[in-house]
């Protein structure tokens, strides 16, 4: 049984029959007749879908996330593409799982950019303490591996195997491109590194392999700063309290005006390096996912591509 290709789909008109993810919990909508609306996963691309059969509602309303078999048909409304659903099956198979709709970028990349960012930052001055403290807290066995493969998001930027360490190695790119700008930011090196490192650590205890967590509210900032005072004794020691409160500032702030109000000169930078990362990211996923030279983007609307079909060297 193959896996519906959504790309394709999710076209106005186009029929698909196979096998679909459904990556989070659906949610029912009321209307002139109840409907249900979700998001399907496949390759990292998510599409929405919808669907107004009682009993594809039933299905959903009792099963959940998951990997179903369906029949679907592409639909359009006030320019925004979904598929909509018209029959659905669980699938009981296991030749097919989670990880063939999901995306993954190569351990071996993210590894050799990990070392080659790090020796970079070596270089204007990062010590081998916090090298250390680094190497420490990521391989910590509460976290058991996942920094290096959950996502950076579930629907957004870096919604892929890997896309937290991807995501974090990137924004070190960015901090040292601020550091050779600003060399006033040198001194804090150490702080600047590991506060990006343990930024959004707590993903690891938000997100369960690309999709939300049973315990999700409690968000990463929280769980962050939580899973972190395990360290709190030896950053006392090797730094002190002042470098350990600065780290729980950034990790508290870093979403700036969406989250708590960032109390830090740290905390700012590192909202900002965090946003152009994510936004850039996201921005160019968006772009590229979208059948047309200009698509609708959440934040401003219409944006033209940067690289319009007839620029397209495919
Ligand atoms: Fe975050
Ligand atoms: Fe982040």
């Amino acid at each position: 049984m193959q896996i519906i290709n959504l790309k394709e789909a999710i076209n106005n008109g186009v029929s698909a029959a196979g096998l679909i993810y459904v990556n989070s919990e659906p949610q029912i909508r009321p209307g002139r007749k109840d409907y249900v609306l979700g998001d399907l996963m496949c390759k990292g691309h998510i599409v929405q879908f919808r669907s107004w059969e009682d009993d594809v509602l039933e299905i959903l309303k009792e099963h959940g996330k998951g990997i179903y078999l369906a029949k679907t048909i592409g639909q359009e409304y006030k320019s925004l593409n979904y598929i909509n659903i018209r029959s659905l099956d669980l699938y009981v198979g296991d030749a097919v799982t989670e990880e063939d709709f999901q995306d993954r970028i190569p351990s071996g990349e993210l590894e050799e950019n990990w070392t080659d960012i790090l020796g970079q930052l070596q270089e204007r001055g990062l010590s081998d303490v916090c090298v250390q403290l680094i190497n420490d807290v990521l391989n910590d066995p509460e976290l058991d591996g996942r920094f290096f493969t959950e996502g950076a998001a579930v629907k957004h930027h870096d919604n892929q195997i890997g896309g937290l360490w991807n995501h974090s190695s990137k924004m070190l790119r960015i901090l040292l491109a601020l550091l050779d700008n600003n060399q006033e930011l040198l001194p804090a090196i150490d702080l600047m590194t590991f506060s990006i490192v343990a930024h959004d650590i707590g993903k690891v205890f938000e997100y369960d392999a690309l999709s939300m967590s049973e315990h999700w509210y409690a968000n990463h900032r929280v769980r962050g700063i939580e899973f972190l005072v395990k360290y709190r004794e030896r950053i006392f020691e090797s730094y002190s309290e002042e470098f350990y409160r600065q780290v729980q500032a950034v990790i508290a702030g870093h979403h700036g005006e969406y989250g708590d109000r960032p109390t830090t000169v740290a905390a700012v930078i590192v909202h900002y390096i965090d946003s152009l990362e994510s936004q850039t990211t996201e921005l160019l996923r968006e772009q590229e996912a979208s059948p047309q030279s200009k698509f609708i983007s959440p934040g401003f609307g219409y944006l033209e591509s940067i690289y319009p079909d007839k620029l397209r060297g495919d």
